[in-house]
């Protein structure tokens, strides 16, 4: 689902707020050029990712789902110069794009990048103690969506953020409930509204990238 005046809208509000940008214009055309999927986050949610984690005041920050670095960049934009951010990629290729991208952008310094499935880095990064994070943006494999739910609660703190992305799908959570990126959707949600330890909503977007919303999580206890 589309609508041309989405984009006219998203085109309006960047030319206002969102400067062009060479290290993430640069980004984005390095991942087009390795052939990577044009699935990273827009603009308008780059930017909103940025001001959350300055608002919040993130230190330490975890992503799961690098792709080329392109939420990485705007994400690690935030943190002071002692701060981390790990980020967490399955594919190689993806990641050796992301690498170059984070470098470029002159954000190396503050991201550890780690190749392999999230889920059995985030094992890792729970026994080693490199925990709670301020803030968690879950933008990987959706069949897990879930699955990061839960190791996001457990690796953050009273008052930490937790970001998810693509809840909506242009609506193909709830339409084709059986799709397995549904499901990890639907089980995303089903948690959010068990777990005690947070508190959340969901906001739909519409933009250049159709109609999709995020989940934004405060950890209450
Ligand atoms: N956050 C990025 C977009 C991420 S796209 C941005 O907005 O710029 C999703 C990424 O998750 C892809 O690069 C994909 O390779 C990666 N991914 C898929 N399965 C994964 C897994 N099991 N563990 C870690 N990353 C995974
Ligand atoms: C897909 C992944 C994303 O993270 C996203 O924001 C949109 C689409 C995908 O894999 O199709
Ligand atoms: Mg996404």
């Amino acid at each position: 689902m589309s609508d041309p005046r989405w984009n006219d809208v998203e085109a309006w509000i960047r030319e206002r707020v969102i400067p062009d940008d060479d290290a993430l214009t640069a980004a984005v055309e390095r991942a087009d050029a390795g052939g990577l999927p044009s699935v990273q986050v827009d603009p308008t949610m780059g930017k909103f990712l940025n001001l959350l984690a300055r608002m919040t005041g993130a230190q330490r920050i975890l992503e799961i789902g690098t792709l080329a670095g392109y939420s990485t960049i705007w994400l690690a934009r935030a943190l002071p110069a002692d701060g981390r951010l790990i980020t967490l990629e399955y594919d190689p290729e993806h990641a050796k794009v992301a690498e170059e991208n984070i470098a470029a952008a002159g954000v190396g310094d503050l991201v550890d990048l780690r190749v392999g499935a999230a889920l059995d880095e985030l094992p890792r990064i729970a026994e080693a103690g490199e925990g709670p994070f301020d803030l968690v943006f879950i933008d990987a494999d959706k069949d897990n969506q879930h699955n990061y739910l839960a190791w996001a609660l457990d690796l953050t703190r009273v008052g930490s953020v937790i970001v998810g992305d693509n809840i909506v799908r242009g609506g193909r959570t709830l339409e084709d409930p059986e799709n397995p990126s549904s499901q990890g959707m639907l089980r995303f949600m089903d948690l959010m509204a068990a777990d005690p330890r947070v508190d959340a909503t969901v906001l739909q977007t519409v933009g250049s990238k159709g109609w999709d919303g995020f989940a934004l999580g405060l950890v209450v206890e």
